[in-house]
């Protein structure tokens, strides 16, 4: 028995009041909260042991490197990388794609074909159209239905021998989409491209097993998964983290330095230059040992249940369009009430202490493809209730009454 009330006093948050009402958080899949667990282990790191890591032999520094590398191997264990040092800490999904698209400029060439889905983030399209832009190679666009899916026969027709990279979200952040990653990674492996899978939306709620996947790059940030922001991950299979160049250059990633020529160090460190957010990657590690106490499973369920729940009060209302209804899909729910903007009902949500977030979602492609400016989205979490989704329910009748 999943006991929500529980879980919801390890959320210190969760108890607050906005605007003279209870908070309902309903903007998970732009950041979760953070359980009382993970803020503990920020206040002991700045309280006991914040030092610069891997080069003091202070005991300070020495406690802060073992604690650092301790999280990077609570990050391995959870996405099952063969080596810790696949694992790189970046500062957030967005660094990490960034670093693999720059690493890419000395691997492709013009003409070299790579292939990005219609349901991503902006995060996971602008740094693949400046690759294409500094080597000259082609990106193509698999495209999606009314329901908000991929569509995979036209995927198979736009893999050819030419394509090197394909990059694909595992679950679409403006519609909650769980897109079929399996199929994709394959076929891509059968011409010989290598696959990136943009974990942002995922790791709140899927366990990933990189190793299982064969996925050759998969990354995911911190904050989403009950974590502080400003902290992230890259996984790369070991072969393509060595033959990807450094990203930054700098401090840390370095084996020596003279003014002629410099060598890098090894993994994972040659992809980490400076001081990094070690506070937030020790967090990180604290962030990931509750998730896995809570369990997956556990939460993969409920948030179902949740899913279900609010869907059917929602297309109760007259006048409400849910976009995004795949049957395979997480707890997101993205929506429009006739053709009132989403900003005026996102406005009158706040009023009663109901955060959503409404816009384009960093995915103005997806808006495009439906002819909208934006929705307003509705995200759960495994800390959230039925009884929350029905103040959600009675906000968004106010604000229909209120605006028609
Ligand atoms: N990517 C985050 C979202 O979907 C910010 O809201």
């Amino acid at each position: 028995m999943f006991k929500v009330n529980d879980i919801r006093k390890d959320f210190p948050i969760l108890s607050r009041q906005v605007n003279g009402k209870s908070l309902v958080y309903f903007d998970n899949a732009a950041t979760s909260q953070t359980p009382q667990q993970v803020i503990d282990v920020i206040v002991d790191y700045y309280s006991n042991y914040n030092a610069n890591i891997h080069r003091g032999v202070h005991t300070l520094s020495q406690e802060a490197t073992d604690l650092y590398e301790q999280a990077r191997q609570k990050v391995q264990a959870h996405f099952n990388a063969k080596f810790s040092h696949e694992i790189i800490l970046t500062s957030g999904t967005t660094h990490s794609i960034n670093l693999v698209a720059n690493g890419f400029s000395s691997l492709l060439k013009k003409g070299d074909e790579v292939i990005v889905s219609a349901l991503e983030h902006h995060s996971n399209i602008v740094p693949w159209q400046m690759l294409c832009e500094r080597t000259g190679a082609i990106l193509k666009v698999i495209p999606m239905n009314q329901d908000g899916e991929l569509v995979m026969d036209d995927y198979d027709i736009l893999l050819t021998k030419n394509t090197k990279l394909v990059f694909v979200n595992h679950i679409s952040n403006a519609l909650g989409t769980i897109n079929p990653i399996e199929y994709i990674i394959e076929k891509a492996h059968k011409v010989g491209a290598a696959v990136l899978i943009d974990g942002a939306q995922s790791c709140p709620h899927i366990k990933p097993d990189v190793q299982k996947l064969d996925v050759d790059f998969y990354v995911a940030s911190a904050h989403k998964m009950c974590g502080p922001t400003g902290v992230g991950m890259l996984y790369g299979k070991e072969d393509w983290l060595n033959k990807l160049p450094p990203y930054q250059g700098g401090g840390e990633m370095i084996a020596e330095v003279t003014f002629e020529k410099t060598t890098y160090a090894n993994l994972p460190h040659k992809f980490e230059a400076g001081t990094p957010n070690i506070c937030g990657g020790i967090a990180f590690g604290a962030a990931i040992d509750y998730m896995n106490n809570v369990g997956f499973n556990n939460i993969a369920k409920y948030e179902h249940e949740l899913l279900e729940y609010a869907t059917e009060k929602l297309l109760a209302i007259e006048g409400l369009k849910i976009y995004g209804t795949s049957k395979n899909k997480t707890s997101v729910i993205s929506f429009n009430l006739n053709s009132i903007h989403p900003y005026d009902v996102g406005t009158i949500l706040d009023k009663l202490g109901i955060a959503v977030r409404t816009g384009h979602h960093c995915a103005q492609p997806i808006m495009d493809f439906y002819n909208i400016p934006g929705t307003i989205r509705a995200s759960f979490s495994f800390y959230n209730t039925k009884a929350e989704i029905d103040t959600l329910v009675e906000g968004v009748k106010k604000a229909k009454m209120m605006l028609s």
